[in-house]
């Protein structure tokens, strides 16, 4: 099976790097288990369990249909191949503006009208870092720029006997919270986060975040946030002066430094945490 480091398409909040710490976390269960991905995003934790035990059920919940994006690669590609060469001999990185921007516009509006436009993709290739447009008119808007990835994106087997889902995560969680030998993969939209290039823009609030926590409880889980939503201090806190237990309490916690260009950097965190043994498992 081949092996993904990282989304094979653009996707905000992908785990990438955390795939060596989460492949050395899944030591602690096995094949037998069923793993749960009730945030999927871009399919990475899921594919990334598949390589390691490839004979273990993974449920990926697709609740962004990142499916679609995924599927529409061929046309993608097509696209990108057209705009490498309205772009050929441009600066790579350069601002487009004046007649080639309204080329490149007009190429990426002629896509639109014949059929299904992958926005979050064209964004990274046209637009500056971290900068998203979802459709064509909030694209046609934005300073344009020639980031046009050279190679096309490619995405084979990436999500080969992964069983896929699409529904909000409590409905997932009551589905399989009962099994036995169950690992639930919790990486929730991150407080204090864009969620800009997610399907549903609801913006999650405080409750939200905690309501997230109860699917922690009495299970086995790897459970991803920032030192950026202070969600862990704050179930720290609850639990000295309370006698609620700390979901973290037990868990094992790998952190990795995340530098940006727009602050000095922060820290994101996984945590994960396996049920002692019990016999009837
Ligand atoms: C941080 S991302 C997950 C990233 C993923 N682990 C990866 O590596 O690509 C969070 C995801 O949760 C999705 N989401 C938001 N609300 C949700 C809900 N109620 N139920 C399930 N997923 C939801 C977002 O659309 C987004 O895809």
């Amino acid at each position: 099976m081949k092996i993904y480091n990282q989304s094979p398409l653009p996707f905000q909040g992908q785990k990438r790097n955390f795939v060596k710490a989460f492949r050395e976390g899944l030591k602690d269960f096995d094949a037998k288990h069923t793993f749960v991905d009730l945030f999927g995003g871009s399919g990475l934790l899921s594919h990334t369990v598949k390589t390691v035990y490839p004979s273990a059920r993974v449920v990926y919940n697709d609740y962004d249909n990142f499916l679609q994006r995924l599927n529409s690669i061929e046309s993608t590609n097509k696209l990108l191949d057209r705009l490498r060469i309205a772009l050929a001999g441009y600066p790579r990185k350069q601002q487009i503006s004046g007649q080639l921007r309204a080329d490149v516009l007009s190429i990426v509006k002629e896509a639109d009208v014949c059929g299904y436009v992958d926005y979050i993709t064209i964004s990274s290739n046209l637009l500056f870092s971290m900068n998203f447009a979802a459709d064509f008119e909030a694209l046609s808007k934005e300073t344009l720029y020639n980031k046009v990835r050279l190679s096309n994106y490619e995405a084979t087997e990436y999500l080969l006997g992964v069983d896929i889902v699409r529904k909000d995560y409590k409905a997932v969680f009551n589905e399989f919270k009962n099994l036995n030998k169950v690992v639930f993969l919790v990486d929730p939209p991150y407080l204090s986060t864009d969620t800009a290039t997610y399907s549903k823009n609801s913006y999650w609030k405080l409750k939200d975040y905690l309501d997230v926590l109860q699917v922690l409880v009495n299970q086995n889980y790897f459970y991803f946030t920032s030192n950026k939503s202070q969600i862990v201090e704050l179930c720290e806190w609850i639990s000295t002066v309370s006698a609620t237990a700390n979901p973290f309490a037990n868990a094992k916690r790998n952190a990795h430094v995340t530098s940006t260009s727009y602050n000095s950097g922060y820290v994101d965190i996984m945590y994960h945490y396996k049920k002692p043994h019990n016999n009837n498992e």
